[in-house]
């Protein structure tokens, strides 16, 4: 037995299965960079940073640093019942961060534990400030795992969790698989559902992320965000925007809705946030985060060390940096991985598109192009040849390999990465990897 078998040995004894969502044995002893270590020493270049939570990089100095200085002093661990800097401070810096409408004074931020929590603290204010049930959702898309946060997202419902009984779910418009045909309409094909709706006027909220992440990678045309916004505005719906996993730089801009120019109503963050810790918030009118139904009561909430990690993480955000390496890296990986799809190179024949914005990048797998039938056992077996040769990238969707490194991560890694990934795709069409070695494997 190596050591990272060893490792995950001991993890399936103890931890619970529920919380697992394997593609692969990976067992990582530590991280730096874009690169993560394995328990025997093999490094691999990391295309997911946890999910985009470690969007900074592992063991990012400045964060790290931050973090070491608050935990030696900190003012307790809760804003609960007594303020301290670090929180306001936080609160200060998301809502000069933030665009919006109303002016500073009239806005508040929640400071949660995760994501989940943020999109479920904005639904419940949403709820109470209108006074209507309605939740306007998408097919396919993502907010949290665990009570209305799940219940609104796409993903879980159609795998089975009980919908929120006022959820509305409407597809996403994709242009690679548009659900009325015809990709050149999608977005006013969707908008036309989206306005049926809400013309009701028992809509509370449209909660929606800007590029439609664990549904696939889906890139919106121009015009979604913005025609969602004109809607909300004409019957008096709120605009949730849900950043939590695209945000802070990811897709080249700091937020991901300026590049469809909006200016929503709430806008959620987690993951990166954190720097690595747990941390979410929830930007939006007092109106909506003041409502005493509203708050999440968690103790551990505006925790001063996981506060003091996202001030450091948006001292790199305002810095810029890790924003333009997004752009930049997004277009060297796109681009060599779309050179690979019109190689004629084994694994080529079997990309139907190759989709993103920044260092979001969606990679859709299909039996062939022609019926561009998804391919989800060859996508399995391509992000597992992809951690035996060096890479780790996961699926979403079943069949589109998701690529979200560090915003921080070298041309140098882009082009290592990338050419590993294509042998990875060319064994796994070659048929390398057999269906015994995936079958432990089949979680999401
Ligand atoms: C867009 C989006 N929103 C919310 C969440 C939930 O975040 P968390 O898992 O941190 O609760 C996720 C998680 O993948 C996500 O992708």
């Amino acid at each position: 037995m190596t050591a990272a078998e060893r490792l995950i040995a001991r993890d399936d004894a103890v931890i619970a299965g529920v919380e697992k969502l394997r593609f692969f044995p990976l067992a990582v002893q530590s991280g730096m960079g874009a690169t993560l270590l394995e328990p025997g020493g093999r490094e691999l270049i990391d295309l997911s940073a946890s999910w985009t939570a470690s969007g900074f990089g592992h063991g990012n100095a400045a964060i790290a640093d931050a973090i070491a200085r608050a935990a030696i002093d900190a003012p307790g661990s809760s804003i609960l019942s007594a303020s301290h800097p670090a929180a306001v401070t936080l609160a200060e810096e998301l809502l000069a961060l933030v665009p919006s409408d109303l002016p500073a004074r009239g806005r508040r931020v929640y400071l949660g534990h995760a994501g989940t929590d943020a999109n479920d603290v904005a639904i419940r204010g949403c709820r109470q400030a209108t006074g209507r049930p309605g939740i306007l959702a998408f097919q396919n898309g993502y907010h949290g795992g665990l009570g209305t946060a799940q219940r609104v997202s796409g993903v879980h419902v159609s795998a089975g969790v009980p919908a929120d009984p006022a959820v509305t779910f409407l597809p996403y418009p994709d242009p690679y698989r548009p659900h009325t045909g015809d990709p050149a309409t999608v977005v006013e094909d969707v908008l036309r559902l989206a306005g049926a709706e809400l013309a009701q006027a028992a809509t509370a909220a449209v909660i929606v992320e800007p590029v439609q992440s664990d549904g696939g990678v889906i890139v919106p045309p121009q015009g979604f965000l913005a025609g969602l916004r004109e809607l909300c505005d004409r019957h008096g719906a709120y605009l949730i925007i849900d950043e939590v996993k695209v945000g802070l730089g990811r897709t080249g801009r700091v937020h991901g809705f300026e590049h469809d120019e909006v200016i929503p109503d709430i806008v959620t963050l987690g993951k990166a946030l954190g720097g690595g810790l747990p941390l979410s918030a929830t930007i939006g009118p007092a109106a909506v985060l003041d409502a005493p139904v509203a708050s999440a009561l968690m103790t551990t909430t505006g925790n001063p060390i996981s506060c003091a990690a996202a001030l450091a993480v948006l001292e790199i955000v305002r810095a810029g940096a890790a924003t333009a390496n997004a752009s930049e890296r997004g277009a060297q990986l796109r681009g060599l991985l779309v050179e690979y799809a019109d190689s004629g190179r084994p694994g080529a024949a079997r990309i139907g598109d190759v989709r993103g914005r920044g260092l979001s990048i969606g990679l859709e797998l299909v039996i062939d192009r022609v019926s561009a039938e998804p391919d989800p056992v060859l996508t399995a077996k391509a992000v597992y040849r992809a951690w035996q040769l060096g890479v780790v990238a996961y699926p979403v969707r079943g069949n589109v390999i998701e690529l979200t490194p560090p915003l921080t991560i070298s041309a140098e890694a882009v082009e290592q990465a990338a050419s590993t990934l294509m042998a990875a795709l060319d064994d796994a069409a070659r048929g390398v990897v057999s269906d015994e070695e995936i079958a432990p494997f089949q979680g999401w």
